[in-house]
């Protein structure tokens, strides 16, 4: 059915009014194991409409426009192979995530590496690590996952700024850039989180010390705050971090919980580490479920604002909370009750366009009139994320001593160079990347006003 030539997400609301009568929602029962993996292959399904990189004549794992979301593409994928077995997309993301590795296998493919930020390529090094923790095979002649993960670990370790604010990671990487000259929670706690997993994966205290380092710097800038638990977005160099921009947003939150749980299970429980979980998780529980306990991007959601980076946020916090649950099992209880009624919510979204296309806005119990790969992502992750209550003991990550076999490579990638990977900057890299800047640094509010101003 069509309505006209114009059809497009802007009539979400007509779209919502026909259609949320006429397309039954995807059915999940969440005491049936089945109901939940039918769910998540619909919604892996819808997510792969995007992906063209398996089609002659495209490049495997490339989304020119929005490089990172790759990573986010796989680790849901990843997920859904671990959690319900199965194989249908595994040699896809073998494919996809070794092209994207970039020559020197870690993550700074020269075709992107001008204009990413610290944070684009770690969460390509999270996918990697994931793959590692997941026992999703090495690939022959191509570089382990492992390695992937430490060459990312290793470039960034290497970009650690002590110039100002007594140490961490810019947002990004080159003067040209306007997030050069800030320091921001997802690349700092991504980063964290990184040196986390790979100590408790190698049992190396290089990578342990790394994270202890992170993480004290962190609290002690404005960004994690040890005491509210409150995380900020980002803070400027300028004047010495000495204040923050304090949106909130949900994987700030999560980025620093995964690390502070896997240094909590890495350290067998050590008080240390309790502190951090307990009051990172019960700030994130508190903040982002505030509408019947589903979670909830509280900075875009409520004023239809999310773009498509501030989309996937809360799919990879699902996942985040739901290994929290495997690696310290005394967080199941708070943890469990919140991903069910999400995941509830999410499928309830998942009547769009005839095709059971879910929205974003999940707390309204129905399509929001929004169509996208990031949707389907988000919602692919929060399904998954319920099976933890299923075959518990055989999901958590693994290590290298209990059945982890990614080769190592302590010295994967090229650590300081990062001059020699700069090609000549084009006109569109650069309007590429100051506009996603100017989102960010300025948030949605900033952005709009900047489009309708000059843009
Ligand atoms: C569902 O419909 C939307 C809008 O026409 C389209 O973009 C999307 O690819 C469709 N998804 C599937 C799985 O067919
Ligand atoms: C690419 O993968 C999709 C699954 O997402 C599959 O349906 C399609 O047939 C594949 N295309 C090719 C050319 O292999
Ligand atoms: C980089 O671009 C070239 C030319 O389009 C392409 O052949 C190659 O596969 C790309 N590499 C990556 C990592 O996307
Ligand atoms: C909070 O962080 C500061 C700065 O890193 C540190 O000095 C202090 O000991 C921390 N407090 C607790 C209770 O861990
Ligand atoms: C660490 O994680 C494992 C699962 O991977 C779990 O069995 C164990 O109880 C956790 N350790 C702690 C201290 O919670």
């Amino acid at each position: 059915m069509r309505l006209s030539g114009t059809w497009s997400i802007s009539n979400g609301l007509i779209a919502t009014l026909l259609f949320s009568t006429l397309t039954p929602a995807i059915e999940l029962d969440l005491n049936d194991e089945q109901s939940i993996k039918d769910a998540a292959s619909t919604s892996t399904y819808s997510m792969m409409g995007w992906y063209y990189g398996n089609e002659t004549g495209q490049i495997p794992g490339s989304f020119p426009e929005k490089w990172w979301e790759g990573s986010a593409l796989f680790l849901a994928l990843l997920q859904y192979w671990h959690f319900t077995g199965d194989t249908t997309y595994n040699s896809l993301m073998s494919e996809g995530m070794q092209w994207q590795s970039g020559e020197e296998g870690d993550y700074m493919p020269s075709n992107y590496s001008s204009y990413l930020g610290n944070d684009d390529q770690m969460f390509w090094g999270l996918a990697a690590m994931m793959a590692a923790e997941l026992k999703f095979p090495d690939v022959e002649d191509g570089f382990s996952w492992l390695s992937l993960a430490q060459g990312v670990f290793n470039t960034q370790t290497a970009r650690w700024d002590t110039t100002t604010c007594g140490g961490g990671l810019r947002w990004q990487l080159f003067p040209y850039q306007s997030g050069y000259t800030m320091k921001n929670s997802v690349s700092n706690g991504g980063l964290f989180q990184l040196a986390a997993r790979l100590a408790r994966y190698t049992d190396d205290d290089k990578y342990s010390k790394w994270a202890e380092k992170i993480w004290d710097w962190s609290t002690s800038s404005p960004l994690v705050n040890n005491k509210t638990w409150n995380v900020a977005d980002s803070t400027q160099m300028a004047n010495d971090c000495a204040d923050s921009g304090n949106y909130q947003w949900t994987y700030n939150y999560g980025a620093y919980l995964m690390g502070a749980v896997y240094m909590y299970n890495y350290t067998n429980g050590d008080e240390k580490w309790k502190k951090p979980v307990d009051g990172l998780l019960g700030k994130t529980l508190k903040t982002f479920f505030p509408n019947g306990d589903v979670i909830e991007d509280v900075t875009c959601e409520p004023i239809k604002m999310c773009n498509f980076n501030e989309i996937l946020f809360k799919g990879l916090t699902s996942s985040w909370l739901a290994f929290t649950t495997l690696l310290a099992p005394d967080t199941a209880a708070q943890i469990k009750p919140k991903l069910a009624s999400s995941a509830e919510a999410a499928a309830k979204s998942c009547t769009g366009n005839n095709n059971n296309t879910c929205g974003i806005t999940w707390y309204q119990n129905k399509w929001d009139g929004t169509t996208g790969m990031e949707q389907e992502i988000s919602a692919t992750n929060v399904f998954l994320a319920n099976l933890i209550n299923y075959n518990t003991g055989s999901f958590g990550p693994v290590t290298s001593k209990t059945g982890g076999n990614s080769a190592s490579d302590p010295n994967a990638g090229s650590e300081n160079d990062d001059e020699k990977k700069m090609k000549p900057i084009t006109t569109g890299d650069k309007a590429g990347a100051s506009i996603l800047t100017l989102i960010f640094v300025f948030g949605w509010a900033g952005a709009v006003a900047f489009m309708m101003l000059g843009g």
